[in-house]
């Protein structure tokens, strides 16, 4: 069973009830962070490494990221076909939407940092807004179940990861369930690890300043981007190897992109989540090289 909605009565009964200075009848909906709509405390303003690392990157390799994503991880496919029919899944992070149509008796609706990657959604049809998963346009307890699906290992400081979870939490009903995947830093290929570039200097954050780090977490995973799609992504947005974004790399014939990773030890998450009051966890595990969560909202 389908239900029908329009695009706009769906939106409009989701997001939060101030904010209807939104316009629903453009492409893509853009909630902007640091707008009125953010009375909830944001815990700090976006980080210039996510910014620049991750953001900056998504928006660049767009395209070529959604041409290479389609194959659905098991484990999240069957959290959403196990849903019941009618039940309303918000997707924060979501990428190309390869989730967003997983599971045609339940509306999705996705978010994303980057609107290059948002109008891709939303050329496929989707139901799906510009905003930051630490600040979640939506109302409380709204969603039956909501996924965040490698994407809180993007974000730079605790802080922000807590909060985001602390958003996916608050936009779900009561006894509804959250899905968090993460990259682990445990991976089952190693040879992986060593094509990574541990984060260092300006841009080592404060809390492994403070207290160190037992494990080496903080990386840039590179994206090659093909010259001939970088040369299409110039036309619209600049050389970013001139700008020094991007880097080139004649063997493989590709600009290089630098993806900010915080990649989560055994028990973190669990540790970022066993001092809430509204949720508990019912399920984690790991599976090819991710730690995942599933919480219940209590
Ligand atoms: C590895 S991709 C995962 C996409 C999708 N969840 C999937 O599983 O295919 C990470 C996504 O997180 C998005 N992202 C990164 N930081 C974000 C933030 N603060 N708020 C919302 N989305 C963010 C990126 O733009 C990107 O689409």
């Amino acid at each position: 069973m389908r239900i029908q909605l329009s695009s706009s009565q769906f939106l409009a009964s989701i997001v939060r009830k101030h904010t209807t200075n939104l316009h629903f009848t453009t492409t893509i909906k853009t909630h902007n962070p640091s707008s009125p709509l953010n009375t909830d405390a944001n815990p700090s303003s976006t980080p210039e490494i996510e910014k620049k690392h991750v953001h900056r990157v998504y928006d660049a390799i767009a395209p070529h990221f959604s041409a290479t994503r389609f194959a659905k991880w098991p484990k999240v496919s069957s959290f959403l076909n196990n849903l019941p029919s009618g039940s309303v899944i918000l997707d924060a992070g979501c990428g190309n939407g390869k989730y967003l149509g997983l599971n045609p008796n339940c509306f999705v609706i996705g978010c994303d940092i980057s609107a290059p990657l948002v109008q891709i959604c939303s050329d496929k049809g989707h139901e799906v807004l510009v905003a930051d998963a630490v600040n979640l346009p939506y109302r409380s307890a709204y969603g039956d179940a909501a996924i965040l699906i490698a994407v809180l290992h993007h974000l730079s400081t605790e802080h922000r990861r807590m909060k985001a979870i602390d958003e996916l939490v608050r936009v779900v009903k009561k006894g509804g369930h959250v899905l968090i995947t993460v990259w682990a830093v445990e991976q089952q290929d190693r040879s992986l690890v060593d094509k990574w570039t541990p984060v260092m200097g300006e841009y080592v954050v404060d809390e492994v300043k403070e207290f160190g780090s037992v494990c080496q977490q903080e990386y840039f995973v590179p994206w090659h981007l093909p010259y001939h799609r970088a040369a299409a992504a110039a036309a619209e947005s600049g050389d970013s190897v001139e700008s020094g974004f991007g880097r080139k790399d004649d063997r493989k014939g590709a600009i290089v992109y630098d993806r900010y990773y915080h990649v989560f030890c055994e028990s973190e998450l669990e540790r970022l989540i066993c001092g809430m009051k509204n949720a508990v966890i019912v399920d984690q595990f790991y599976d090819k090289s991710n730690w995942c969560v599933i919480l219940e909202k209590t």
